[in-house]
């Protein structure tokens, strides 16, 4: 079972949802970065459960340890672990279902499978997973910084209701200033009421993320396995409740005309920019100078709290009733979760460019 992301910066995840710890192993950090621990933990505090009356109400401090890798400060080039403390599981809410299998969720397909499965809080299926990725991702955020990269996400869309955000000029500060991380204001406070209509009726909504990333160099990824958009894509998709990735103007660029869908070249103070961007920054695999923008859909959460018709590991029908902590809707704790996949992704392809030709363009 893999739990390895990346080529050069290569990222393991470990830990279930209701074990003693969750986390990450980062191999292949260049040595040399002062490490903001601070940093990371802003990144954890985005991400936990508990932040708002929009997530789940399950209370986890999640502090960062940084456990090897780093002395005086600064990352060694050696592997850095970076864990956190699970502190409020409650695994008996999961006991009565722990032979029930949830619709649409992992608990079939891991015991079809595996035959064993950590039924608490849901293993290794639980969205609790996603601290390593946060945890690695705030390390390969700072990589990227040393080169002018920044990345911002943000909810655009929870079930019909949709914000407007321009990726060029969005800002973090504008994502944190509401709960729901939208930072169109009319569309987050109708989002905000959609989440807790879904909350109050028992039930879940799902919606997009998109995320840019500015400052991006010309040349990040590669033209046929490696491209840049399936690292991406596959990324991205290996979140839990993710269902589809668009690059750019993605599906609705699908409906126009290569004469609306082109992106003409302009110069700019001597550099090559496009004046539009349906191409999401990357052309032929690999990065082209304009912002890097995807958007990621995530379905509704599969555990409501209602009654739903089920079977047991026997194959009899069965009734399950609500159990556990849960979030009405992914979306506002997914934002953190994609920025950090998008920077694992591009500091993987940062450093594999370096080594990428031997002679340099200039
Ligand atoms: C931030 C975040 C929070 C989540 N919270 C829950 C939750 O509270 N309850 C739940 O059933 N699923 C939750 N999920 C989704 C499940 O982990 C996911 O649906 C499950 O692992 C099955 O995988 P799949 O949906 O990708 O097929 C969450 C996902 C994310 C990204």
């Amino acid at each position: 079972m893999a739990s390895i992301f990346g080529h050069r910066f290569r990222v393991a995840t470990f830990g279930e949802s209701h074990g003693p710890v969750v986390g990450a192993v980062i191999d292949g950090c260049p040595a040399g970065l002062a490490l903001d621990v601070d940093a990371i933990q802003a990144e954890l505090d985005r991400r936990r459960p508990g932040q708002s009356a929009l997530t789940s109400p399950r209370k986890e401090p999640d502090r960062v340890e940084v456990l090897s890798g780093v002395f005086e400060g600064t990352t060694l080039g050696t592997p850095i672990l970076l864990l956190v403390r699970n502190v409020d599981a409650r695994s008996a809410d999961y006991a009565p279902q722990k032979d029930l299998w949830r619709p649409s969720h992992a608990d079939f397909t891991y015991d079809a499978k595996y035959g064993v499965r950590d039924w608490r809080g849901g293993g290794r299926a639980s969205a609790r997973e996603t601290v390593g990725r946060v945890l690695a991702g705030a390390v390969a955020r700072q990589v990227l910084a040393t080169a002018g990269v920044e990345i911002v996400a943000w909810v655009d869309r929870v079930a019909d209701v949709e914000g407007h955000v321009d990726p060029e000029n969005v800002s973090r500060a504008a994502v944190e200033a509401h709960p729901t991380r939208c930072p169109d204001a009319a569309a987050a406070e109708a989002m905000a009421r959609c989440i807790e209509g879904a909350r109050a009726a028992g039930d879940t909504v799902g919606g997009v993320v998109r995320c840019v990333a500015r400052g991006v160099p010309v040349g990040l990824g590669e033209p046929v396995a490696d491209k840049l958009e399936a690292d991406l894509a596959k990324a991205l998709l290996s979140l839990p409740a993710a269902r589809g990735v668009e690059v750019g103007s993605g599906f609705a660029g699908t409906r126009l005309r290569g004469s609306q869908h082109n992106d003409p070249f302009v110069a700019v103070d001597g550099a090559v920019r496009t004046r539009t961007n349906h191409s999401g920054g990357i052309q032929g695999g690999i990065s082209n100078g304009m912002p890097v923008v995807v958007g990621v859909g995530f379905k509704p959460v599969a555990t409501i709290q209602q009654k739903q018709a089920t079977v047991d590991r026997e194959g009899q029908a069965a009734e399950l009733e609500p159990g556990g902590r849960h979030d009405p809707c992914v979306l506002p704790r997914a934002v953190p979760i994609v920025e950090a996949m998008v920077a694992l992704v591009l500091c993987d392809h940062w450093l594999l460019h370096r080594t990428s030709r031997l002679h340099s363009a200039d």
